[in-house]
């Protein structure tokens, strides 16, 4: 495929070139002139330890990729590089999450193809890559606003005791902030764009739960009462408003997804809601990747309030590697198994000599009998320093990415 935008500058040259498998510490400029990556590129020579100068927030989370919180999301300009190194005609991640490589695929005119266990990810992940008439999105996310807002429209909700609620709902959300997000949840049937409001109901539910604003990933119970925040360092009280949230989300996805859509190329994409080691796939010439890791993420769990809302199948018991089952040496042998039915399926629609990156932190040394068992080649691993930042969860660890080409 020739529509891709691989024309501009050409490799600087760093001076810091990175052996075969490196562990580098944070030295040296990082990679950050992503459109210099050609074919030619060596991956080993690239420096990929960002600080968050050399890759600030609002560069891994520009556009549509900041559309909804999703935790376990792997950097975009990751996947920009290895889309541009390898220049596929189509690239499948077949545990897609919210659509990271679909997004950046589709933005370098490849096709792409997207599976996840999750509906809710892959609802994310098509919201995000979707085609939209700009202007008739506007106006639907405006008049649902308003109408969902009216006081005849709340009176109404409130009157309609219990307005098909459930007990999760009803404890997790103060009773005016439930109210504002069932009446836009009784609207959403009116629209074109069913999915985007669905998407901006759930951001609105996710803030307006009754938590601490330092735990918004995996809160464990109900916060009804003030509470020493560590995130301001203050006394916080829980919300009781749902309303701001659905305002503020309003404006913001219009405008991101206006933003996303004036680089968006018209390819093929198709996001698939099913099990990675059963999907039937389409053919593809790339996989990039960031499975789920053992014992690490409860991936449903995580959006929970939002297949409470939405009234989404509820797959966990299928997900690789749930955080509920731990990493004990039992979860880490189902865990390597379940991974090489997966790949195993996958490279059933791999061209011949397609290539697979795998994005992991493999902390467990679990890949190296992945790869072989898949029947993989090893072409290439690198080693990233990642610096996490934010909230509680602050250090460091070394994320790998291995390159696998396929044997004959
Ligand atoms: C690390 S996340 C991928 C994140 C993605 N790279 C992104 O940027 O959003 C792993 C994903 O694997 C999915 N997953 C877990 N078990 C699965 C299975 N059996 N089949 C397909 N997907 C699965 C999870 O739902 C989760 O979204």
């Amino acid at each position: 495929m020739s529509q891709r935008d691989l024309n501009s500058a050409t490799k600087p040259d760093r001076g810091n070139e990175l052996k075969h498998n490196y562990s580098p510490e944070h030295a040296g400029d990082s990679l950050t002139d992503f459109e210099s990556i050609k074919p030619s590129t060596k991956l080993e020579s690239l420096n990929l330890n960002w600080r968050e100068k050399d890759l600030p927030e609002r560069a891994r989370t520009k556009h549509v990729h900041r559309l909804h919180p999703y935790l376990g999301k792997f950097v975009p300009q990751l996947v920009e590089i290895f889309l541009r190194k390898f220049e596929p005609i189509t690239v499948c991640d077949p545990f897609c999450g919210s659509g990271t490589t679909l997004v950046e695929a589709a933005a370098l005119g490849i096709n792409a193809i997207g599976c996840d266990i999750s509906e809710f990810n892959t609802l994310m992940a098509r919201v995000k890559t979707g085609r939209y008439d700009l202007e008739l999105l506007e106006r639907e996310v405006n008049d649902i606003l308003v109408r969902a807002l009216s006081v005849s429209q709340l009176r109404l909700m409130e009157d309609a005791a219990p307005y098909n609620s459930n007990d999760y709902l009803e404890a997790w959300f103060a009773p005016t902030a439930l109210t504002s997000l069932l009446s836009y949840r009784a609207l959403i049937e009116d629209y074109t764009y069913q999915d985007v409001l669905k998407l901006i109901l759930s951001r609105a539910a996710r803030s307006a739960r009754r938590t601490t604003h330092f735990d918004l990933d995996f809160p464990k119970c109900p916060q009804t009462e003030p509470y020493y925040c560590y995130k301001h360092s203050r006394i916080c009280t829980p919300t009781e408003d749902s309303a701001k949230f659905l305002r503020r989300y309003s404006t913001d996805t219009v405008k991101r997804i206006s933003e996303y859509a004036a680089i968006r190329r018209d390819v093929a994409l198709l996001t698939i809601t099913d099990d990675a080691r059963r999907a039937q796939l389409p053919k593809f010439d790339l996989v990039i990747t960031s499975p789920p890791y053992v014992g690490l993420i409860d991936y449903h769990e995580q959006h929970r309030y939002a297949y409470e809302l939405l009234g989404l199948p509820w797959k966990a018991a299928n997900e690789i590697g749930p955080a509920l089952k731990g990493s004990s040496l039992r979860a880490k042998t189902e865990y390597v198994e379940n991974m090489i039915e997966s790949f195993q399926n996958v490279k059933k629609s791999l061209t011949r000599g397609g290539r697979m990156v795998v994005i992991v932190n493999d902390k467990s040394g679990l890949y190296d009998e992945i790869q072989e068992r898949v029947g993989m080649s090893l072409e290439t691993r690198l080693e990233r320093h990642v610096n996490r930042r934010t909230g509680r969860r602050a250090g460091a660890f070394f994320e790998s990415i291995f390159v696998w080409v396929a044997e004959e």
